[in-house]
């Protein structure tokens, strides 16, 4: 039968038992946070639209790609694309850079782009993603790769590449530009439209290409590497060899400048092996910067995020199984008042419990027991009677103690 409503094109809902293991992925995620001591943070899903053009940059996809509108009191508003923004608005708002100078925050949230949607490219999608404010020391940057490579393989994904590079500072960054602008306009008429196009606004757009004809001149143009000050260049060293202690296989990257505009310094994507399109799990990098271009006191900042549907589509994580430990069976209303007491008790004692308030025929029960793989159902009426699923054994209980004291023996 089709349904009368549709959900909304590049969005998507996740139903049980797909949930399940949602849930899963996600405490992992915060047990891993909390080890490391980040603390979770929350914001709302509308910002100002010009929150994200200003900082994540006007001419990157992500500000153009955003559901953005007027309100009936004409504020320009819009569902949050990516959360660094919003974190460091709430950052600087709440006062936090008084109180918490060395701040780390962590976020499992939806985010929304006006994408064209295709496999693990969705319009309304989730992150995980961590924020750290307050060190420009190499060795943060090492604590937000190692967190990062810490959740993947707590994921059991196995098959990645993490691509790393310096972008250096916002001057390294300018020269860079002038450089690669110099070099793709020898190559003009090669490029493709879009590169074309961006050759003008934003050069270095153009280096995150994925159209075919840009691909030759992107792997021979400049890097950036050769414009780094003595000290990036060290940094960036110390950083790759506290990698290789730790045994985080990486692949220097010399291209990899990430789509938004506020990065500088250590820049990297985890990428899956394959080369599909939609192939970077997580990617992240400095911001040194934008702390203080949003109103606040000079910050630096590291952060990541990761994307869960893709996460979940690479993870060979295995869901636990979900045991019903009591099917409770009442046919007769009279007792149903007792079945509810007895499921209130079960389940202040923890166990999982499944109430048939359907009142189906016993014998339908317990075909339904067995799909819902349960071991015992508890058939309530003047008595209680215990049916073992499997064994077909049964056992009358008398009160709930006694109930309690054979579940316990199981
Ligand atoms: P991003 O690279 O735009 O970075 O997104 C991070 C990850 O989110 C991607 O690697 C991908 O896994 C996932 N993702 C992005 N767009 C989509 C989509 N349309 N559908 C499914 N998954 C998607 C940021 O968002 C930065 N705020 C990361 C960051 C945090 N940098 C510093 N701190």
């Amino acid at each position: 039968m089709k349904s009368k409503y549709q959900k909304i094109k590049g969005t998507f809902d996740i139903l049980p038992p797909d949930t399940r293991l949602w849930k899963e992925i996600e405490n992992i995620l915060h047990n891993i946070s909390q080890q490391f001591s980040y603390e979770e943070i929350r914001t709302p899903s509308v910002e100002s639209t010009n929150l994200f053009q200003q900082n994540v940059g006007y001419e990157t996809d992500v500000s153009k790609e955003m559901f953005a509108w007027e309100d009936q009191s004409k504020q320009q508003i819009a569902l949050k694309p990516e959360m660094t923004a919003p974190v460091v608005r709430a950052y600087i708002e709440s006062g936090f850079f008084r109180s918490n100078p060395l701040c780390r925050l962590y976020y499992i949230d939806s985010f929304f782009r006006r994408e064209k949607p295709q496999k693990g490219r969705q319009r309304q999608f989730n992150q995980f993603g961590i924020e750290a404010f307050g060190s420009s020391s190499v060795e943060q940057d090492v604590e937000v790769i190692l967190m990062a490579s810490t959740c993947l393989k707590a994921l059991s994904i196995n098959e990645t590449i993490l691509h790393i590079n310096n972008i250096g500072s916002p001057d390294t960054r300018t020269k860079y530009e002038q450089l690669l602008t110099k070099y793709f306009l020898q190559n003009t008429k090669a490029l493709s439209n879009l590169s074309q196009k961006r050759l003008h606004s934003n050069p270095i757009r153009i280096l995150d290409s994925k159209e075919k004809e840009d691909q030759l001149i992107i792997q021979n143009a400049p890097t950036i590497k050769e414009l780094l000050t003595n000290t990036e260049k060290t940094d960036f060293n110390v950083l790759l060899s506290n990698l290789d202690a730790l045994n985080i296989k990486y692949e220097e990257s010399p291209h990899l400048v990430r789509g938004l505009d506020y990065y500088n310094g250590t820049t990297f994507e985890i990428t899956t092996k394959s080369d599909k399109s939609q192939n970077a799990l997580c990617g992240g990098g400095r911001y040194d910067f934008l702390v203080e271009q949003m109103g606040g006191p000079p910050t630096p900042a590291i952060g990541f995020a990761a994307g869960m549907e893709r996460m979940i589509i690479e993870s060979n994580h295995e869901i636990q199984k979900n045991n019903i430990d009591m099917y409770i069976s009442c046919n007769d209303l009279k007792n149903s008042t007792k079945c509810f007491s007895i499921m209130q008790h079960l389940i202040e004692n923890d166990y999982k419990v499944f109430f048939d308030t359907n009142k189906k025929s016993v014998k339908n029960q317990m075909k339904d027991a067995i799909k819902r793989n349960v071991s015992f159902v508890l058939v309530v009426d003047k008595n209680m009677t215990i049916k073992n699923i499997k064994s077909h054994e049964e056992v009358v209980v008398s009160d709930f103690q006694q109930l309690l004291n054979f579940l316990k023996t199981q």
